[in-house]
């Protein structure tokens, strides 16, 4: 899809970038200025009782790709946390041969086709409306396009059937995210309870959709391609897990972005690229803050020794700015490109369809700005809560009432 050709207002971008560290501290008021503080005299540092903290691009992509040094697993990992809800085999905590095994078993889950379909089937709809309430003069919250969007994708993926499952798939996901913070580090046995309370709804459609085995759905397909029952309901949460929160929080702090660098209030533009605009607005917002790994093997880092088994933070939103702010007209360096989605064995599973749910939606916002013009009418940051984000992003045609 082709989106309004955008000429970039300069001085706003500074506006931008001062939205994204309020949404980063209003989310984690004392580790973000802690974690400032300490970055910007050296991206690469130790933090007593933190760990190693990596804040540039090229030693990120290091640690990220270099598995022989630095693992998932052990104490400290999310692997660790989540094993005890989610079982032993779910991609994000695996390493080494077995993980590269299920990856490559589910190579065509998230294939081109699947996407389309997937989109068309359950954000489309979500996205018309949303445009037709826009052209009627209504305003929109973009944070509730985009929460609805992702879980309806996630639905369809797990195989949900009805909207009231989607509300119920909606209070998981925020029940979830209010049990982890930066310092958990093992959930008790009643925290792990709650949990696969929560995940139920998921796994549960999972479980259906995968005793059908029909190739017209995506458990269905994974039961036809010898996926068992229990790794079927697993991965049907860790999707669930790293597919909803991401996408809600990147597609409002986009359309913020363009807002702020002037690209949505002015109607009549012609074309320009949509791609560029999704890249360089996941490098400015990078929704998965940082991800953690443990060092298997003493190395060099930039100067610094990890030590055998210290917990390193990958610090993916330091180490994906740059100065200048949003600016869709250029590339973002080698090193930092596609890091929002990680890097290496571990990279993004759902890159594909995280993609594709943005396209629908920035596509659709710009469209309609390209037509009447938009503006921010009423932005709200999130406080306290795990991936940084708004609250609240309202968008209207015309000018702010
Ligand atoms: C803008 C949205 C998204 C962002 C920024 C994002 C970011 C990331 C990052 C940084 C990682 C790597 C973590 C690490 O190496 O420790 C990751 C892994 C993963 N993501 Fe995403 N993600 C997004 C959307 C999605 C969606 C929509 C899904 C599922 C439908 C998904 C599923 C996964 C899975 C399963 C993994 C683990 C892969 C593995 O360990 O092999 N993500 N994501």
């Amino acid at each position: 899809m082709r989106a309004p050709a955008l000429t970039r207002r300069p001085a706003a971008t500074d506006v931008g970038r001062a939205w994204e560290s309020r949404l980063i501290r209003s989310a984690h008021p004392v580790v973000a200025r802690v974690v400032d503080l300490a970055v910007a005299r050296r991206s690469v540092t130790r933090l007593p009782g933190v760990g190693l903290l990596v804040a540039d691009p090229e030693a990120a992509r290091r640690v990220l790709t270099d598995t022989e040094h630095f693992t998932k697993q052990g104490p400290g990992s999310s692997g660790a946390l989540w094993t005890p809800v989610l079982g032993e085999r779910v991609l994000l905590n695996m390493d080494g041969s077995e993980h590269a095994l299920l990856r490559r078993s589910l190579a065509d889950l998230f294939s081109p086709r699947v996407v389309d379909e997937v989109c068309r089937e359950a954000a489309q709809p979500i996205v018309a409306r949303a445009a037709e309430q826009l052209r009627a003069g209504e305003p929109v919250d973009v944070v509730r396009l985009a929460r609805e969007v992702s879980a309806a994708v996630i639905g369809q993926v797990v195989g949900l059937s009805s909207d009231a499952d989607l509300a119920d798939l909606l209070r998981s996901s925020d029940d979830i995210e209010s049990m982890v913070t930066w310092r958990t580090r093992t959930f008790d046995e009643a925290g792990v309870d709650h949990a696969r309370r929560a995940l139920a709804v998921v796994q549960d459609a999972a479980e259906s959709a995968h005793r059908a085995a029909q190739a017209d759905t995506v458990m269905g397909r994974l039961a036809l391609q010898g996926v068992s029952l229990d790794e079927a309901r697993s991965l049907a949460a860790a999707l669930f897990l790293t597919g909803v929160g991401t996408v809600s929080s990147a597609l409002p702090r986009i359309v913020g972005q363009l807002a702020d660098a002037g690209f949505l209030d002015r109607p009549g533009a012609a074309t320009a690229d949509l791609d560029a605009v999704i890249a360089e607005g996941l490098r400015m917002t990078t929704p998965s803050l940082a991800t953690l790994r443990r060092c298997a093997r003493p190395t060099e880092l930039n100067g610094i020794r990890p030590r055998q088994d210290e917990r390193v933070v990958v610090l993916l939103w330091w180490a994906t700015r740059l100065s200048g702010g949003f600016d869709p007209g250029r590339r973002a360096p080698v090193a930092m490109r596609h890091l929002w989605f990680g890097a290496g064995s571990h990279f993004c599973l759902g890159a594909p369809l995280a993609l594709a749910e943005l396209r629908a939606m920035t596509g659709m916002v710009l469209e309609v700005a390209a037509e009447r013009g938009l503006v921010v009418t009423r932005r709200v940051a999130a406080r306290r809560v795990l991936v940084p984000r708004y609250a609240e992003l309202w968008v209207s045609a015309g000018a702010p009432g």
